[in-house]
């Protein structure tokens, strides 16, 4: 487990979270031995930032999503349900001790029929500690997903695109904020402090390319999700970022290496707790020698600015593959 990273969610995950335990109260370098120790003993790695990839489907259209929701083609759209995730969920807890950081994302996350169900769910497990469901703050939450964030684990977290004035009659941040102080819901808007807050969406070609240096430079200059490091689990298998689950989900040829995706639900427990003890200990990926992070660093764009009715989405390919 890479310190720095744990420290970055310890900072600002495991503080933010409402939630405490004994362990997270003595202090990072506490946690840091802790999770250590834990894991020497369960001869498994706890993971620091995991993200479920709920579904594909949004109520907004963001031109630069770094996800590429609007992008999806209509045969590559996706929505997760209870039992599909449940079943992923339990395989890959088999081959981790803990999970610190877990955030249940889209698309638009509330629209998953099944989602307070999932929350109930990870809530439940002891091997989860945080968790983050993340709302653009379009849709109101029913009442069965607010008594399931009623739960001291669970932060909803909204994202700030009242930037954008074309969204203001449509982003219900105000309404949905007043319900969670009434029913005790830890949830925060993370207000835009700047006009330019996003950076481009990374992009990735399809090549077979493998650059150490250029991977490295990548690595550290992308902050999918606001860290360099997380896994995320869309439809069975383990990525290491959104786009990635983009290009794979779009073109059927997009090559990624063996060791930068993991087919959960089809990898012998053995092998999966191997390989996410791997990801943990790598310092780049292969996949990110392919990748413009560093190259779009600082291209910063407003949030939520949306792709125009009148523009056809058409999925963004990447180059075709030159040597696999
Ligand atoms: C892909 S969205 C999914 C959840 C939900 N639809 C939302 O917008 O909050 C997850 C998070 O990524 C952020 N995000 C999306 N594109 C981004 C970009 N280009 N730069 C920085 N953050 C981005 C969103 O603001 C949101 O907080
Ligand atoms: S960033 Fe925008 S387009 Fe992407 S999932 Fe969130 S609201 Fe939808
Ligand atoms: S390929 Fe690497 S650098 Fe590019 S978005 Fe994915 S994790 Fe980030």
């Amino acid at each position: 487990m890479r310190k720095k990273y744990l420290k970055m969610i310890f900072n600002t995950e495991v503080k933010l979270s409402k939630k405490k335990y004994w362990y997270e109260n003595l202090g990072f370098n506490f946690f840091y031995y802790y999770l250590k120790i834990r894991s020497f003993f369960s001869k498994k790695d706890s993971i620091i930032h995991f993200v479920y990839e709920t579904n594909t489907q949004c109520t907004l259209r963001c031109k630069e999503c770094h996800s590429y929701m609007p992008y999806f083609t209509k045969e590559a759209h996706y929505m997760t349900n209870f039992e599909t995730f449940k079943a992923e969920i339990d395989k890959l807890l088999k081959s981790v001790d803990l999970i610190v950081s877990f955030r249940l994302q889209g698309g638009e996350t509330l629209l998953v029929k099944d989602l307070a169900k999932m929350v109930e769910y990870v809530c439940s497990k002891k091997q989860i500690l945080h968790i983050q469901i993340i709302s653009n703050g379009t849709i109101i939450p029913s009442e069965e997903l607010i008594k399931a964030m009623q739960n001291p684990k669970v932060l909803l977290s909204l994202s700030d695109y009242s930037i954008n004035k074309k969204l203001t009659s449509r982003l219900k941040y105000d309404e949905i904020l007043q319900i969670c102080k009434d029913n005790n819901i830890d949830a925060k808007h993370w207000l835009t402090k700047a006009g330019d807050s996003w950076v481009n969406r990374n992009y990735i070609s399809n090549e077979n390319l493998k650059d150490r240096e250029l991977a490295i430079k990548n690595l550290a200059a992308c902050h999918c999700f606001g860290y360099p490091k997380c896994l995320i689990l869309f439809k069975g298998k383990l990525y290491i970022c959104a786009p990635a689950v983009y290009f794979a989900s779009t073109n059927p040829d997009f090559y990624i290496p063996e060791g930068d995706v993991i087919d959960v639900m089809n990898t012998p427990q053995k092998l999966l707790t191997k390989w996410v003890k791997e990801f943990n200990q790598k310092k780049y990926f292969d996949l990110c020698s392919r990748c413009n992070a560093a190259e779009n660093v600082n291209v910063r764009t407003q949030p939520g600015v949306q792709l125009e009715e009148t523009q056809t989405l058409v999925a963004v390919e990447s180059n075709p593959a030159k040597s696999i």
